[in-house]
């Protein structure tokens, strides 16, 4: 069953105001169609500025398409409900330095609902869950950079959401890191059956990671397809990419 449908979706955005300029707008996003099925760990791979965060935001019903239909768990994303069942990770997720991983997990749960209890228990298997125990009680200024990616994949697990959205989730981190935080990816795909879209510009990452691919690139799908029959007709996917990104 399709997670997500995506069909003839644009979105148009004010070019942001160069000096003097007139404000005349451009397509961050056009004419994309996509399906995205139940358990996938699915890749949207571009370069910078291509249009990635936008079409998440529009999944999660943040930003508004023009035309087109967007469909999450079978329903309109414009009915709003939809963002509270969906977990969320930007590689540029940041919490107050002064809270510990118990303290956000708690806010978390307070957030979704949860009774005392429930709350309780749930941050307790978090914890334990992400390897989290020992520094459940560190402020996050002194997290490791793996702890800090690994609660915030915990904070977007909280309320046991089957569909995770992470937007460039190893960027800026280390080597090291980043292959920690691919294995976590593959294990909550797993082990928790969590279907999962990630956006990324490494090549590498996408192809690692994922079974399908979306290829985006100036607001347009060039090209959807599993990882190794794209790699059937382009040999080389690197410069295929690279060839893309520049047409
Ligand atoms: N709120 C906005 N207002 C104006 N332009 C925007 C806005 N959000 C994104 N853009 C522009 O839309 C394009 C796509 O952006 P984005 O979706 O962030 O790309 P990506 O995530 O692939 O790097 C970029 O040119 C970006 O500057
Ligand atoms: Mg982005």
């Amino acid at each position: 069953m399709a997670i997500i449908e995506v069909a003839n979706v644009s979105k148009q955005f004010g070019k942001r105001r160069e000096k003097g300029g007139n404000k005349e707008k451009f397509y961050a996003l056009k004419d994309v169609s996509l399906k995205i099925e139940e358990g996938e760990i699915f890749g949207i791979l571009g370069p910078n500025g291509a249009g990635k965060t936008t079409l998440l935001n529009i999944v999660m019903g943040i930003v508004y398409h023009d035309v087109g239909s967007v469909k999450v768990f079978s329903g309109d994303v414009k009915r709003g409900e939809v963002v509270r069942s969906i977990g969320y990770v930007s590689g540029e997720e940041r919490f107050h330095w002064a809270l510990t991983p118990f303290d956000v997990l708690t806010f978390g749960g307070l957030l979704y609902g949860l009774g005392g209890k429930e709350r309780k228990e749930r941050t307790a298997e978090l914890l334990r869950v992400f390897g989290l125990e020992g520094v459940a009680s560190s402020k996050f200024d002194v997290l490791s950079t793996g702890e800090k990616m690994r609660l915030a994949f915990a904070y977007a697990l909280i309320n046991k959401p089957k569909l995770l959205l992470l937007d460039e989730p190893t960027l800026g981190l280390d080597p090291d890191t980043a292959i920690k935080v691919r294995k976590e990816i593959r294990r909550i795909n797993r082990e928790l059956g969590t279907t999962i879209v990630l956006t990324s510009h490494y090549m590498r990452e996408v192809e690692q990671l994922c079974g399908r691919v979306a290829f985006i690139n100036k607001g347009r799908i060039m090209h959807v397809g599993k990882v190794s029959d794209i790699r059937k007709k382009h040999q080389n996917l690197e410069t295929y990419f690279v060839e893309m990104t520049k047409a």
